[in-house]
This record gives C-alpha cells, sequence and structure tokens, in this order.
C-alpha cells in the first residue's frame, strides 16, 4: 500500500507514539564500562585524548566502582598499568599485581558489579606487543602458556570474566584448559573474537601505555578488509570455548556485529573504543556535535546491528541520560 494510504510519518508525530514503535532500546544492563587501574593512593590522572577518563589507583577504582553500580551498570572491564615491564609481561600474572589486586578490593567493596579482566601483555610488555617477541615477530605459540598463567592468577583474584584480547591463535583452548584444571570451569571467557587492527585504539595506548616500541599489530590483529575472516575468527573461538564473543571496534564494524548477530547464539558484545569516544568529545569541544546526542546514536545503533552489550567509555553517561528520559 503507498501514499496516501501509507505515511510512516504518522508514527513519528510525538514522544508518545515514538516510543510505542521504537524498535530498539537501550538499558543500563547494556553497558560495561573499562576502567584504568594504576599504582598509587589517591591517584586520579586524567587521560588526554579521552576526556572524562582517568587512570585511577585501587582506591580510587573502588570509590569509582561504588557509584557505577549505584548507576545501574552490571559489569566493568579492568586494564593495567603496572609497576614493572619485562619482555615476557611477567607482571601481569603475579598474584599481587596492579589488576589482581584491584579484584580483591572490588570483590571486597562492591561484590556485585560484574569484574571483566582484561587479559593480554601489550600494558605488561617494555616492547608493548601482545605476547612474546621472536625477532621482531610475536611468537604465537610461546606466548600462549602465558596467557593461561595470566588468566589463571586472574581468576584466583576474584575475575568474574576472563577476556582474552591478544589475538593468538588457540588463546581460548589454552585459557580454558588452564582455567578447568585450576578449579576454574565455572569462570566464563569472553573472547575478543573479532578485534581489528585499528587506529580507533590509539587513545587507548595513551590511557593504558601499551604503544608498541617498534611496528604494529597488523601480524596478529585482522585486517580491516577482512569482514568473512571475522566469522571465522568467531567460530574458532566458539569452538575453542568462548561463552561470549566480541567485536571490536564497534560503528566502524557495524556489518561484522549484524552478521555475527545471524550466525552465533552466544551473548554478542560490541567494544565502542577509545577513538570513537573520543571523536566524539573532541567534536563537541569544538561546538561541532552534541555529545549526549551521538553518543546515544552510536550507542543504539550498535545494539540495533545486533549487540547484546556495549563496552562503552560512555557507560556512566548513557544510564544518566537514559534517567532523565533521553529516547523521549
Ligand atoms: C589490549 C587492548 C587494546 C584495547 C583493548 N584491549 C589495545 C590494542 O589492541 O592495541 C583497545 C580498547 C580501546 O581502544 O578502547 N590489547
Amino acid at each position: 500500500m503507498a501514499f496516501p494510504i501509507t505515511r510512516l510519518r504518522r508514527l513519528r508525530r510525538s514522544p508518545e507514539l515514538r516510543r510505542i514503535v521504537r524498535q530498539t532500546r537501550l538499558s543500563p544492563d547494556d553497558f560495561i564500562l573499562p576502567l584504568f587501574v594504576c599504582p598509587g593512593k589517591g591517584v586520579e590522572q586524567p587521560v588526554g585524548s579521552m576526556p572524562g577518563v582517568a587512570q585511577m589507583s585501587v582506591d580510587r577504582i573502588v570509590e569509582t566502582a561504588k557509584q557505577v553500580y549505584d548507576e545501574g551498570v552490571p559489569a566493568l572491564i579492568l586494564f593495567g598499568l603496572p609497576e614493572t615491564k619485562d619482555a615476557i609481561g611477567s607482571s601481569s600474572w603475579q598474584d599481587d599485581g596492579i589488576v589482581q589486586r584491584a579484584l580483591h578490593a572490588l570483590a571486597k567493596h562492591v561484590p556485585k558489579l560484574l569484574r571483566i579482566v582484561d587479559v593480554c601483555f601489550c600494558e605488561y610488555t617494555d616492547h608493548g606487543h601482545c605476547g612474546v617477541l621472536h625477532g621482531h615477530e610475536v611468537d604465537n605459540d610461546a606466548t600462549l602458556p602465558n596467557l593461561a598463567r595470566q588468566a589463571v592468577s586472574l581468576a584466583r583474584a576474584g575475575a568474574d570474566i576472563i577476556a582474552p584480547s591478544d589475538m593468538m591463535d588457540g588463546r581460548v583452548a589454552a585459557i580454558r584448559a588452564a582455567l578447568d584444571a585450576e578449579g576454574f570451569a565455572q569462570t566464563p571467557i569472553l573472547a575478543y573474537a573479532a578485534k581489528f587492527a585499528s587506529g580507533f585504539y590509539g587513545p587507548f595506548r595513551e590511557a593504558a601505555g601499551s604503544t608498541p616500541s617498534f611496528g604494529d599489530r597488523r601480524a596478529y590483529q585482522m585486517d580491516p578488509a577482512n569482514g568473512r575472516e571475522a566469522l571465522h575468527e568467531i567460530a574458532l573461538d566458539v569452538e575453542e570455548g568462548a561463552d561470549m564473543i566480541m567485536v571490536k571496534p564497534a560503528l566502524p564494524y557495524l556489518d561484522v556485529i549484524a552478521a555475527a548477530r545471524r550466525r552465533f547464539p552466544q551473548p554478542l558484545v560490541a567494544y565502542h573504543v577509545s577513538g570513537e569516544y573520543a571523536m566524539l568529545k573532541a567534536a563537541a569541544q569544538n561546538g561541532w556535535l552534541d555529545y549526549n546526542r551521538v553518543l546515544m546514536e552510536s550507542l543504539v545503533a550498535i545494539r540495533r546491528a545486533g549487540a547484546d552489550m556495549i563496552i562503552t567509555y560512555g557507560a556512566r553517561d548513557a544510564p544518566r541520560l537514559l534517567d532523565q528520559g533521553w529516547e523521549e
């Protein structure tokens, strides 16, 4: 039935009509907040390229986590800035390491806020790559036992969900086997399954101190051109035992999110990454975009494409905006 019988504008005329026909909804349940934990006490060091984001010592992380929980956000994902770095990233698997200490404190003071941990080496190696080097290449197989070791240490410290982001082949199976062997058969794995080698991670590397000292990550993270390969990556991680899967970044890869949604029944997470957030903030600071509006539009688009949950630096802004009746 065409115009004038059909007039799609009829259902757009008021906030009330738009509300009942809205096809995608956001809720605080959808968001996961990334936090950067650093040594010290009372430290809150703003990240220049990410207004509103700071590196925080454990005590400040706990205070923030309490607020985040009260705001209705169900989960955090933690990244660590360790005291020391070496060639293999051994400070990542010390039971008194920086993220481990944060996990203990969070488990004690904010037990119901889910603690997701990023498992990788770029923040812990002195060369900034995501594993053990062999010459100028990251040695996949030599990195696997270290990933397993880091994951077990984090599970022991109280991580609720283990999220490997390194992009080594076979890491999910290696981590699953190690967790099971050490008594953590019930700890789920959220695999950064389709993680692209993206320029949008730039601000994160400032926040996490993880810029590679030479080269880039294109030999282990995915080529942005490869959509079908992303489905292959996800299928392998699922076969190896991933309980949840991730596509990262989010907005430039909505097609991959949509394809993954159709193909895999597992809970699907999208990572709205540092550069995606920084773009919105930078344009807003110049008066060129309305941050609140473009944040919410970005998040609803990511959910519309098929993501169940979104890791976003806007995870504290979005629930506040929803509470203020944003969608109306
Ligand atoms: C660690 C890791 C990165 C991000 C999440 N985990 C950086 C990278 O791969 O270089 C990026 C997150 C963001 O940009 O917000 N490997």
